[in-house]
């Protein structure tokens, strides 16, 4: 199953014509300030993007990228990507919004559905990071049910500055449960068990 619906949402696999929106959000310094992704970027860098997601199914360990968009209102409002370690057993998520639907309930409404759909699924803990700063991330994780389970010390570098990030946790059992180490450093956003994504 790829779709998940909300009382306010879609959440579908991205379209090539998601493109010019995803462009335009990833290029907003307010949006990519916390983020590891390449950025600005144009339609062609996006549509290339977008074709690497394409590729991805949710129900498989990896990646797989959510295009998120309104019921009422079609069209992309933003992502969240969820990485499944091979095992099945855990996973991570990170969620972007376009800053014109900021505010509104509707990361909480998505996150909650994806984190509800993995608990269910047979993933027993769900992690999260961000970037000590990113405090509209860290309330939403927090309201959403996760956990803040540690803190490194300028582990994070976003072009140029290091910073600390966040970890945050949700365990199926308690749906908080405890903190593991991060594996890798955020920077490498090439396997399935980061807590970033960079593209
Ligand atoms: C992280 C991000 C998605 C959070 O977005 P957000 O708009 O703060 O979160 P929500 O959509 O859940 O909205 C919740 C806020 O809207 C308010 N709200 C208004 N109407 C609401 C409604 N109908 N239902 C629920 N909340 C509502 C809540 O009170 C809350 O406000 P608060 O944070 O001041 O307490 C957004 O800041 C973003 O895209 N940032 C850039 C990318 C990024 O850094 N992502 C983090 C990855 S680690």
């Amino acid at each position: 199953m790829t779709e998940l619906v909300t009382s306010r949402l879609r959440l579908r696999r991205f379209a090539p014509d998601d493109a010019p929106a995803l462009a335009r959000y990833r290029s907003d310094p307010r949006v990519a300030r916390h983020q590891a992704w390449r950025t600005p970027i144009d339609r062609a860098q996006a549509a290339a993007v977008i074709a690497g997601y394409r590729t991805e199914e949710p129900d498989r360990p990896g990646f797989f990228q959510y295009a998120i968009e309104l019921l009422r209102h079609p069209g992309l409002i933003g992502d969240l990507f969820v990485a499944t370690e091979a095992d099945g057993t855990q996973a991570a998520v990170g969620i972007t919004l376009t800053r014109e639907v900021h505010h509104r309930g509707y990361a909480t409404e998505a996150l909650t559905a994806v984190t509800d759909r993995l608990l269910a699924s047979g993933v027993r803990r769900v992690r999260a990071t961000c970037d000590a700063r990113n405090t509209a991330s860290a309330r939403l994780l927090r309201r959403v049910g996760f956990e803040q389970c540690g803190r490194e010390s300028q582990y994070l570098e976003l072009r140029g500055v290091h910073a600390d990030v966040l970890l945050f946790e949700m365990s199926a059992r308690s749906r908080a449960g405890s903190c593991t180490a991060l594996e890798e450093p955020a920077g490498d956003q090439t396997g399935t068990t980061g807590t970033h994504r960079a593209h």
